[in-house]
């Protein structure tokens, strides 16, 4: 497997030490009181207060929890396929939740699949501190917990010592790429222009890397951008379609519109022209995903670039879980690749049969 690595977030190595099987699944470590120890290390799995990783000692068939935030549109369907298929293809059983988009809902959940003893733990945390108590309430009981997709927040929880490891895209990165394509659009960076900002939910990974890596570059690149107006609609297309429709009322000369995701671009536009504006032509958009509504907005002219965040997670995330299992070392973050598709070079057809 290839981990790729970016300086812009995290910094260390995990070292994952490999230890001698006694033949005792995870699971023999549950139960709330039970005091069991699981390697020939004698490394001690105190259920409850444990403070150091739990070794798995089987490389398939393991059951394998997995807590999703959400199920609420194309991206989280396709990363959702994603998973259950690479686990289907691991071997391993899959026992999952949905949080409907509610932290209270995630943290009940999380303690759900932990009472049900799962040999690994895979969360994909609705905003970055609200389950963090129930990452590391995993790491007490014993069970090792891959972060995917969306990150926690790693001043209150470690990869490398309170989880194994993050799985997921650089959406700081995403951001700048945004950044770069609306400065295109706009005519380059001497522009002088206003947009706007729809930002995702608040106190997620993607809407505070998305936005932070997209004002910095937009700031460094072209200073005579501003962003007139920033403002949540909480990653989905009616919500982007109604703050939009009074954002356009409230600034009608702004050029551009920058959306956390594609859902957002969506419903902007059709606010946009609703509001009388040709998106495309008198306002630019771009947006970050890559689903297959926002592409042909691409290929019609209507939206000027989407940048791809990859939901297809599943294979990097088994195949990350089977060099734990033979204890590797696994870095600090295992880098899901994305691209930018836009209409002028070609990239948004020859991706267009792959969109989700
Ligand atoms: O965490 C990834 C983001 O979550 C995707 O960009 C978005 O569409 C989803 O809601």
């Amino acid at each position: 497997m290839q981990f790729s690595w970016s300086p812009l977030k995290r910094s260390f190595m995990t070292t994952v030490p490999v230890i001698a099987a006694l033949g005792i699944t995870l699971a023999a470590c549950g139960g709330s009181t039970a005091t069991t120890t699981t390697s020939s290390t004698a490394s001690t799995c105190v259920s409850g207060s444990n403070t150091k990783f739990v070794k798995l000692t089987k490389t398939t068939g393991l059951k394998v929890g997995w807590s999703q935030n959400a199920l609420d549109g194309a991206w989280r369907n396709a990363e959702e396929a994603s998973i259950v298929s690479a686990a289907k293809a691991a071997g391993d059983t899959l026992v999952a939740t949905n949080a409907n988009n509610s932290d209270d809902q995630q943290v009940q959940d999380i303690q759900t699949l932990i009472n049900d003893r799962p040999d690994i733990l895979l969360v994909d945390p609705h905003t970055e501190d609200a389950e963090v108590s129930a990452v590391l309430s995993a790491r007490k009981n014993c069970i090792p917990v891959i972060v995917v997709d969306r990150d926690v927040n790693e001043s209150m929880a470690t990869p490398g010592r309170d989880f194994a490891t993050f799985v997921g895209s650089d959406f700081q990165k995403q951001g700048a790429l945004a950044a770069d394509a609306l400065i295109e659009s706009l005519g380059g960076p001497s522009t002088k222009a206003t947009i706007v900002e729809l930002s995702g939910t608040t106190g997620s990974s993607p809407a505070i890397l998305r936005g932070g890596g997209f004002d910095g570059e937009l700031a460094a690149k072209a200073p005579g951008i501003k962003i007139v107006a920033e403002q949540t609609a909480n990653f989905a297309r009616a919500t982007g379609q109604q703050v939009m429709s009074t954002l356009i009322q409230q600034y009608p000369n702004i050029k551009g519109v920058f959306a956390h995701n594609d859902e957002m671009a969506i419903g902007a536009i059709t606010a946009l022209k609703a509001a009388g504006k040709k998106p495309g032509t008198d306002i630019k958009v771009v947006s970050i995903d890559g689903t297959k509504d926002a592409i042909n907005l691409v290929l019609a002219g209507e939206e000027y670039a989407v940048v791809q965040s990859n939901p297809r997670l599943g294979d990097l995330v088994f195949q990350t879980i089977g060099q734990y299992a033979k204890g590797a070392d696994l870095p600090a973050w295992v880098v899901q690749p994305d691209k930018v598709f836009k209409l002028a070079d070609g990239t948004a057809k020859a991706y267009s049969p792959d969109a989700f």
